[in-house]
């Protein structure tokens, strides 16, 4: 049985020995998980005011299970957690993206014990990924779920399960005091059998489906330990079933060669950096496969929450997961967390049949061939079933890995998109895989100027194109999905590293078009122009991109027919290149135009977009849900503004500001009055307990949009 703590926890952002004998809630700040020790601004952040010592305190009442086996859980504590039970130290974890449990002692059954968890959030700890500067904030706090798990005596403790494509299953069973006249039992798909106690078990030919990209399948494995034919503990996993292999030539899924096509996602949000609830990480999931038609997604640089990953099964969006890191490699017992953080990885994740590889090296660092044997041999001991990477943008590194895994920053808009597979490795079996490109090579505000957008998109059309091209390269993960906090050192002065596709928010720039173009599960015709003629120097329009998946497209001026025009050869190795519109926009000084465009599949009309001057304002104002669910803890939703004009254009100049009421069961998560930059805009909203919530925004005194929340319990 699983019990959820998150509503149950005190926090106070000091922490002080005098605690241990005696907490006065009154002087602590009642929380809910997930949590940040500190809610910081949009942007111009303080990384000090995240960094510190802080208490959580919370009280059990265990006296019910005195003849049970507890464990107090915790997903996530960012970054080193002490754990006391009554002043005793009981429990240590050194890393802020895995998990951890702590055993309590039947000693601790006969009065409520006091639990208090020091949380230690200075960068300057000496465990992954710290001990240089980072690109990306690291935050603080217990940001992922904390429960108790109650156990009998006997309990299953960990199953690994492998399901192949050639559909089969096993399942390497480890318990926990199991006794003679105990049995097991397993159900999945038609199976529904009773065995003797095994380490292990085999099923060959079950009638099911294949795990795949498109056709995501999962089935629910059950497994039941019984006793005298009563079930006393239950393990219960989806299971999707396929196979993962590597060559020179790629990286195969169920022997199908897949060009991975990826970007790397960072798990933090504004204001509250890594603590989201479940909702908002299985959003990131659904967009990065949906809106963006990706099939791989790189866990940069550290596994995240289950949630997201459990939607990535769901939805078949390929994982690449890595352990925490940046560049610099430490001492020896750093190095040691660094290599037990692949056994936590490894076995809190393998179940997850959305990943296929393993990074066990830590992002960026050069070679260190004691500490690479280290991991890659605990990695593959731990999992044979899947890929090992480890990311490195060094040439000719020494490749333990089964796949050479090398972010490629070689474009830099006038040049090759990637390297060759000769400049980077002599290697001649190995797949080769590019984990970054772009990013710091050209920031991209989605406020900048239309030229800069141009470029930006430019840009990753290049390297995709590129990729594409390429039968040396299994594929590419680009950096990144959505702009991120981070350090002075990096970013724009403002730390914010504006690399993302889409901005914090999740607002999609131009450029984000170009990977959703390339996916056929809905019709996309976007421009990357206002087609005014004063944005640009001399008033020399250039470029002027629509990012489509149609076969042609139709210009008309005013209504009247111009040209046709079709996929540029430029980027023609991508599925659907771009196309490009030449010739068309005048001097000024004469009428102004109004355009229209339309998009053709098969010489059929299946989308069209208009372009006018602006004459009226509206506002675009989406949110993901609006039946929140009181559940393991409390729900988010977010909310989305984007300014056009009377037919839909973007405004990219309106920065005007919003102002946001939030009334009934439901809190704002950040400021009430925001700035949109660059017409977009963006917050969350809290659910604070069940029943009715109502969110008023406002432009210039006058209401623009009431949104209605109902808050659910389950
Ligand atoms: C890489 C690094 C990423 C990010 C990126 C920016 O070198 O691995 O974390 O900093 O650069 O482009």
């Amino acid at each position: 049985m699983r019990k959820y703590l998150n509503d149950s926890w005190y926090f106070k952002d000091n922490f002080k020995t005098e605690y241990f004998n005696n907490v006065n809630v009154s002087e602590f700040v009642k929380i809910r998980i997930p949590h940040t020790v500190k809610e910081i601004p949009l942007n111009y952040v303080n990384n000090t005011d995240y960094q510190m010592l802080s208490t959580y305190y919370t009280e059990l009442d265990l006296s019910d299970y005195k003849d049970k086996e507890c464990y107090l859980c915790f997903d996530g504590n960012a970054h080193y957690s002490d754990v006391f039970i009554n002043g005793q130290l009981t429990a240590t974890h050194k890393s802020g993206y895995t998990g951890f449990k702590v055993h309590i002692d039947d000693k601790y059954k006969n009065d409520i014990i006091k639990i208090i968890v020091r949380l230690n959030s200075y960068e300057t700890l000496n465990i992954p990924p710290f001990g240089n500067v980072i690109d990306y904030l690291t935050y603080g706090g217990i940001y992922r779920d904390t429960y108790l798990e109650i156990k009998n005596k006997s309990f299953i403790k960990d199953v690994f399960v492998k399901a192949d494509m050639d559909k089969t299953l096993t399942l390497d069973m480890t318990y926990h005091n199991t006794k003679p006249n105990q049995k097991i039992k397993i159900s999945i798909s038609d199976i529904s059998e009773t065995f003797e106690i095994k380490d292990k078990y085999s099923f060959k030919d079950l009638n099911v489906n294949l795990w795949s990209i498109d056709s995501p399948n999962l089935y629910t494995l059950t497994i039941e330990l019984l006793e005298d034919g009563n079930i006393i503990d239950i393990y219960s996993v989806n299971v999707g079933f396929r196979s993962i292999r590597s060559d020179i030539n790629g990286i195969y899924i169920n022997n199908e060669l897949i060009k991975i096509r990826g970007l790397n996602r960072h798990q933090s949000f504004a204001y509250v950096g890594y603590a989201m609830p479940s909702r908002v990480q299985k959003l990131d999931a659904k967009i990065l496969k949906y809106e963006l038609g990706l099939n791989a997604v790189r866990t940069s640089h550290y596994p995240n929450s289950q949630d997201f990953i459990d939607e990535c099964d769901r939805i078949g969006l390929l994982v690449f997961t890595e352990i925490p890191g940046w560049q610099y490699i430490g001492d020896a017992d750093w190095q040691d967390i660094a290599v037990e953080n692949v056994r936590e990885m490894v076995l809190q994740y393998r179940n997850h049949p959305s990943i296929f590889m393993w990074g066990v090296r830590i992002n960026e660092s050069d070679d260190n061939h004691d500490l690479y044997t280290r991991t890659n041999n605990l990695a593959r001991e731990l999992d044979d079933t899947r890929l090992i990477g480890g990311v490195r943008c060094i040439e000719n590194s020494e490749i333990l890995e089964d796949v050479y895994t090398m972010n490629d920053f070689i474009h830099k808009g006038d040049n090759e998109g990637i390297r060759p597979r000769h400049k980077i490795t002599n290697d001649t079996e190995k797949a080769l895989l590019i984990t970054e490109y772009c990013g710091h090579m050209y920031p991209t505000k989605i406020f900048d100027d239309e030229i800069h957008r141009t470029n930006h998109i430019k840009r990753h059309c290049k390297v995709l194109n590129d990729v594409n091209k390429s039968t040396e390269h299994a594929g590419s993960f680009g950096w990144c999905m959505a702009d991120y906090n981070t350090h002075k050192d990096f970013g724009s002065g403002d730390q914010i590293c504006y690399h993302g596709v889409l901005d914090i928010f999740r607002n999609k720039k131009n450029a984000a078009y170009i990977y959703a173009s390339q996916s056929d599960s809905r019709d996309i015709l976007e421009i990357n122009s206002s087609m005014d003629i004063g944005e640009y120097p001399a008033a020399i329009v250039k470029d002027i991109i629509v990012m489509t998946n149609c076969d042609k497209i139709a210009l008309y001026k005013n209504n009247e027919f111009i040209n046709e025009f079709y996929p540029c050869e430029e980027y023609k190795y991508l599925k659907h290149p771009p196309i490009f519109i030449e010739n068309t926009v005048s001097w000024w000084g004469g009428n102004t135009y109004d355009y229209t465009i339309k998009g053709f599949k098969n010489n059929q009309v299946v989308k069209e977009i208009k372009i006018e001057k602006f004459k009226e304002l509206f506002f675009k104002i989406n949110t993901d849900t609006q039946i929140l669910t009181e559940d393991k803890s409390y729900d988010v939703a977010s909310v989305t503004i984007e300014a056009v004009n009377q037919v839909n254009n973007h405004l990219s100049y309106f920065n005007e500001p919003i102002v946001i009421e939030t009334s009934g069961n439901i809190e704002l998560i950040g400021p009430n009055i925001i700035s949109l930059k660059g017409g977009f805009g963006g917050f969350y909203i809290r659910s604070s307990e069940a029943g009715k919530g109502k969110v008023k925004l406002y432009y210039n005194n006058n209401i623009i949009k009431e949104l209605d929340y109902e808050i659910k319990t389950p």
